[in-house]
């Protein structure tokens, strides 16, 4: 039985990677849906870049909601300086006659989960987690219904990158993260200090152009174009890749190894805005709310990616 899951997501080139990832593994997953969020761009160039991704996939029969258009309760910040004016610069994909459900897509998250059988629906979440609180807050009754959340999001050991503190999803919606990692569901996170082992190494990339389809090259040309800026930050073999981590997860968990403890969310300090605050060595008494994925086998993420995509057209 194909395990039912939504995604919520600022395609963003990684994104689009796991979308990809997701929409190639039918036997495994079903995509329920997929839903937009504010984040790496604004919502409607998300929205727009995951209906071009669903077509790119041919999977015509998954649904594109928009939710969100901004963080709860901040400003929206964005990261055109790392996914390019559209939030997924690289390949030309053309413009996507499919067109976005009329539902708010945080109504249609609520909706799923009220309708499916109780611990039935994984929440995988790709972007600021602004519409997964925004429904949690909405409707409460859904947190027991929710099987698990699965998202990319923070850091701890490995700090930082959208400042010393933070990683990008939970520092545009510092609250949504705290709204989230407080209700009590299921959370498997995918930080920094795995994502961060995931490197697209020039190997790694031109694979995907090797496999021949339409899609391998379309996921070439994405990560040859985000992986940019973090080859001239970071200076590594390879830019890290993010978000497919979630669904990968998904598929082999074996993959990734981490442990249960505690994950706070800072939303008072300027300094420290959207921190995850990890008890690894579980030195306090604080609930253990999350699994904090700390490693994966990079060459198993790899071939898994590669070998799927290659399912695609
Ligand atoms: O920090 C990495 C995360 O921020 C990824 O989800 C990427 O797509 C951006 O949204
Ligand atoms: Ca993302």
């Amino acid at each position: 039985m194909a395990r039912k899951i939504i995604i919520d997501t600022d395609p963003g080139q990684d994104d689009a990677v796991a979308i990809l990832l997701a929409l190639a593994s039918p036997e495994e997953i079903d995509v329920a849906g997929i839903v937009a969020v504010a984040g790496n761009v604004g919502l409607a160039q998300n929205a727009k870049n995951a209906l071009k991704v669903v077509e790119l996939s041919g999977r015509r029969d998954v649904a594109v909601y928009a939710g969100c258009a901004r963080p709860m309760m901040r400003e929206l910040i964005t990261a055109e300086h790392v996914h390019g004016h559209t939030g997924l610069d690289g390949p030309d994909l053309p413009e996507p006659k499919l067109r976005l459900e009329t539902i708010h897509g945080v109504d249609f998250i609520i909706d799923t989960i009220r309708r499916e059988p109780e611990k039935t629906v994984t929440l995988c979440a790709l972007g600021p987690l602004t519409n997964l609180a925004m429904a949690l807050i909405k409707a409460p009754d859904i947190t027991e219904r929710i099987e698990e959340i699965v998202l990319m999001g923070g850091a701890y050991f490995e700090v930082g990158n959208i400042t010393p503190a933070a990683e990008f999803n939970i520092y545009v919606d510092p609250e949504a993260a705290r709204t989230v990692f407080a209700c009590g569901a299921p959370i498997t996170m995918m930080p920094l200090d795995v994502t961060h082992q995931m490197l697209g190494t020039p190997e790694r990339v031109a694979a995907f152009s090797a496999v021949g389809n339409r899609s391998g090259a379309a996921v070439a040309a994405m990560l040859g174009f985000s992986e940019r800026f973090d080859l001239k930050k970071y200076g590594w073999p390879g830019a890290p890749l993010h978000d497919p981590c979630v669904i990968a997860y998904l598929l082999k968990p074996e993959i990734f190894k981490g442990r249960v403890c505690n994950v706070e969310i800072e939303t008072a300090s300027p300094l420290t805005r959207g921190m995850t605050v990890a008890d690894y060595w579980h030195v306090t008494d604080r609930p253990r709310n999350a699994s904090f994925i700390r490693s994966g086998d990079a060459d198993a993420f790899y071939a898994l990616l590669t070998e799927r995509i290659a399912r695609l057209p």
